[in-house]
């Protein structure tokens, strides 16, 4: 049998490419690819530079202390991540620059300059103080994505308590768990929140949790839908209450660069989330200068991030990165398809948005929609597209580059996670080029490498395996939670002293990066090893497919056999004759150790609630199992139906 070194089969091939736009490239703040190798000559030279952009109370006196896994950044700076939000833009003609446009579902809106935000967070920090949080203490906060969710964080910032966000769309037991782990003293949430036109019953949830939540000693609730059937309980309060008394002055507290800022739970491979810390300094470091370069933001710019405050995106941004930045942010509450399939290109015409920051699934979904939706609106003001969450495939790349970005908008995929903090692989829009799917190259100052199982790095051109940063980076995790263990065996154990991000990938001939999802997800049939993303990008590609989800099913002979579960655009309707269709399309663009033993088509696929296709569940259909934990789905509805119908065409 051949022996390969090689972790993955990387077999998809994509030979586009896209050169920066010459005026683009004109006007950006990052025009010299020099600056990669400047960094990479003196990392801690270049994110001191970064670091002398924000504003610090006590200047650091060592850039970097790195005791593996333990990093600490900018050693003892002192600054304040609200001061350098807000506090700082008061001092110039920015006082009253919109710092975020809001928008309800319903339609409200909400404008904030930054002198309004320094405003509603000082008053919201002081009625923090007065419910007995101090500095070092857990804030949850739980709620929906109104401009109270911002102005709560960073009053916690403000004052030196840390926030821990469970995103609004959790249920009352995960709301719980998070709340137990961090220990948090006061609970912020909201009457309800809109989706759809419907009330999420936040509050319901809440008081559900706090059954079981002994450490919460008071809850602070906003008024947002006026469900009159919400009332207060003992220690509970309404926001505009506490607010109305509220002092406005609230000095920001000096914070030392390593004191905690946030905790930020996700999933990891087993059932209990990690709850990832970041710290003050250089986080604030990582974001802003990632925000200011990659976006290329300059202070004409409206930047539009879809994604919600609950999610690691959101925190960096929507909040911190971007206004840091003193930028104009657009935050939105509802969902992309309410009341129409064309709410998002209605925002972007409406505010004249000139940066989109969205994620693939909602890309393919919008591709699935047609293009009437985005064409009875204007998107000329946008300049430039943003992508993250999952690896883009090329076809998505392709659309969202013509269709919504008129050719003229270069794409930055942006490779990231909650653990990162900040965005590690990406292009740089002003000297990147192109190639759809691929996220191009490590930012200035990072280094990340592909590495074999062994640990040995694959040379550039020569195959995929693990992807690991192999230098610490200001924005890190720097732990987790109350569980400094689990953050030494999760990420640093595979390969000492090496981050495992748990990711594949390959680097081409060129040095480019190209993602190929998560290791787990990474199937092995007869031996090799494919990529569930590489087939999932290939039935893609085939124009009747919307979406597809790839698994590994077990089967006698090969070990895995490749199983398909497949959503059609508008137009195409299943048949076996499909199906044998996509089959050959996937060994034509992959080879046939790729072909889908069986393609099943189905009018959804199960999703988390950020968008992530849960492909364990499909496994479980797939091999006739008991359903695992389905508490984190998005819509519970789609997966009895899915089983259901699975089932049956198999019989
Ligand atoms: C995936 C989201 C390919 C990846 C910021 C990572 C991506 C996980 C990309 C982290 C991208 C994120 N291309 N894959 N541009 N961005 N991912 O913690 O698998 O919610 O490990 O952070 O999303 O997800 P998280």
């Amino acid at each position: 049998m051949e022996k390969s070194t090689q972790t993955i089969a990387a077999l998809l091939q994509e030979e586009r490419t896209f050169p920066p736009p010459k005026a683009f490239q004109q006007q950006a703040w990052v025009n010299d690819p020099k600056i990669y190798e400047q960094a990479a000559k003196n990392p801690e030279a270049f994110w001191a530079k970064a670091a002398e952009e924000l504003d610090w109370f006590k200047r650091w006196e060592k850039v970097l202390e790195w005791n593996p896994p333990w990093a600490k950044w900018f050693i003892g700076g002192k600054l304040n991540a609200s001061y350098n939000c807000i506090d700082r833009h008061l001092k110039t003609w920015r006082r009253n620059k919109a710092a975020i446009i809001w928008e309800g579902e319903p339609g409200d809106e909400r404008v904030l300059t930054y002198q309004d935000l320094h405003r509603e967070v000082s008053k919201f920090a002081n009625v923090l103080k007065k419910l007995g949080v101090k500095k070092g203490d857990r804030v949850a906060i739980y709620m929906p994505m109104i401009p109270e969710l911002p102005i709560a964080l960073l009053a916690c910032a403000r004052i030196g308590a840390v926030h821990s966000v469970v995103f609004g769309g959790f249920s009352a037991e995960a709301l719980r768990d998070r709340i137990n782990d961090a220990q948090a003293k006061l609970l912020i949430t909201a009457d309800g929140g809109w989706r759809r036109g419907q009330v999420v019953p936040l509050k319901k949830n809440a008081d559900e949790a706090l059954k079981q939540t002994p450490s919460i000693q008071n809850t602070v609730v906003v008024r947002r839908v006026g469900d009159p059937s919400v009332t207060l309980g003992q220690n509970q309060y309404w926001w505009h209450e506490l607010m109305r008394d509220a002092p406005l002055e609230c000095p920001p507290e000096p914070m030392d660069s390593e004191d905690m800022l946030f905790i930020l739970y996700t999933s990891g491979t087993t059932g209990k989330p990690k709850g990832v810390v970041h710290t003050t300094g250089g986080y604030l470091v990582g974001v802003t200068l990632t925000h200011k370069w990659i976006f290329d933001i300059k202070d004409e710019d409206v930047f539009f991030c879809t994604a919600d405050i609950g999610w690691v995106t959101g925190h960096s941004y929507i909040v911190y990165g971007p206004l840091a930045n003193g930028t104009t942010v657009v935050m939105f509450e509802g969902v992309p398809d309410y009341p129409d399939k064309d709410r998002f290109w209605a925002i972007v015409e409406k505010y004249r948005a000139t940066i989109l920051y969205t994620a693939p699934t909602a890309i393919r979904t919008f591709m699935r929609w047609g293009e009437e939706y985005p064409k009875r609106h204007d998107l000329s003001s946008l300049r430039l597209l943003g992508s993250v969450g999952e690896p883009i495939n090329p076809e998505a790349w392709i659309w969202y580059y013509k269709v919504i970005g008129g050719e003229r908008c270069p794409i930055v995929d942006t490779w990231w996670q909650t653990e990162t903090g900040h965005i590690l692989i990406t292009p740089l829009p002003g000297i990147s080029t192109l190639k759809p799917a691929s996220a191009n190259k490590p930012f200035p100052g990072i280094e990340a490498k592909v590495v074999d199982e062994a640990g040995n790095p694959i040379s550039p051109g020569a195959g995929a395996g693990y992807l690991v940063i192999t230098k610490p980076w200001p924005g890190m995790l720097r732990t987790l939670y109350n569980d400094p263990e689990r953050y030494k065996q999760a990420y640093w154990s595979k390969f000492p002293g090496v981050y495992l991000t748990g990711d594949g990938c390959k680097i081409d001939k060129d040095g480019d990066f190209w993602l190929l999802g998560r290791i787990d997800d990474v199937l092995n049939v007869s031996g090799h090893r494919i990529s569930t993303m590489e087939v999932e990008s290939a039935l893609v590609d085939h124009q009747a497919v919307a979406e597809a989800a790839v698994i590994g099913k077990s089967h006698d002979v090969k070990g895995q056999a490749v199983s398909a579960f497949v959503t059609l655009r508008a137009g195409y309707k299943p048949s076996s004759e499909l199906a044998d269709e996509l089959k050959k399309h996937v060994a034509k663009k992959i080879g046939a150790i790729a072909r889908p033993d069986d393609i099943f088509f189905t009018a959804e696929l199960p999703k988390t609630r950020s968008g992530k296709i849960m492909r364990r569940l499909l496994r479980d259909i797939a091999e006739g199992r008991a359903l695992g934990d389905t508490t984190t789905l998005a819509d519970p509805t789609v997966i009895a139906q899915l089983k259901s119908q699975y089932e049956s065409s198999e019989s």
